[in-house]
């Protein structure tokens, strides 16, 4: 079973300081370059911490910790360790989520990826979100060059959903 809880504990951050090891995982975010560069879960806490607006939910499957959701105004995004990517768990985290924004009285939840991250995009439409918006080259992502992480440009992808389109 999936459960949500605010905040981050703190073995939550040494869970995910490792998670974020596997660069794979961090690849398509905006700041992936910073997040593979933390030396400590102290730095990575620290950081997150020092973003003010960034509101931080813990994604638990029984009692581990395996990701978290964010909230930045109505800006959300969904992180996974690896080895809990592709169990459903991401679509159980997103519903439960969304269920509870649109009860706190948000009327519509933004969020975007890079074109590239195909398995995110086939969660947010399979949860019913719309494309609102594409651009090209307005971010970057990590590629693998041989045994290097390097930066290449990407598109985004942008979505929105709202609260009379969202069915639990
Ligand atoms: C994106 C992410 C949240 C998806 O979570 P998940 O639990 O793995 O996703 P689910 O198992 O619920 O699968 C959702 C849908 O994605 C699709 N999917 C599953 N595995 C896939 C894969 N390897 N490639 C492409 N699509 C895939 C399927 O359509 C699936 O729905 P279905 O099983 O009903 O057909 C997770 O992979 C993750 O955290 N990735 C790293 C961080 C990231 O990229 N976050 C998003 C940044 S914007």
């Amino acid at each position: 079973m999936i459960r949500l809880k605010k905040g981050l504990r703190k073995e939550d951050y040494q869970t995910l300081f490792e998670f974020y090891r596997d660069v794979d995982t961090i690849k398509y975010f905006r700041i992936a370059d910073k997040l593979m560069k933390f030396s400590s879960a102290g730095e990575m806490k620290r950081h997150f911490d020092s973003t003010g607006g960034l509101k931080l939910f813990g994604i638990y499957q029984n009692k581990d910790f395996i990701g978290y959701l964010v909230l930045n105004k109505d800006e959300i995004g969904i992180y996974l360790g690896k080895k809990y990517n592709g169990k459903g768990h991401g679509t159980d985290a997103m519903k439960l989520f969304l269920n509870k924004l649109f009860k706190q009285g948000f009327k519509k939840i933004k969020l975007d990826t890079c074109t590239e991250n195909k398995h995110a995009i086939c969660l947010y439409e399979k949860i019913g979100f719309r494309i609102v918006k594409k651009t090209k080259n307005d971010r970057k992502i990590l590629v693998k060059k041989g045994n290097k992480w390097i930066s290449k440009k990407s598109g985004s992808i942008y979505f929105e959903i709202k609260r009379k389109e969202f069915s639990k």
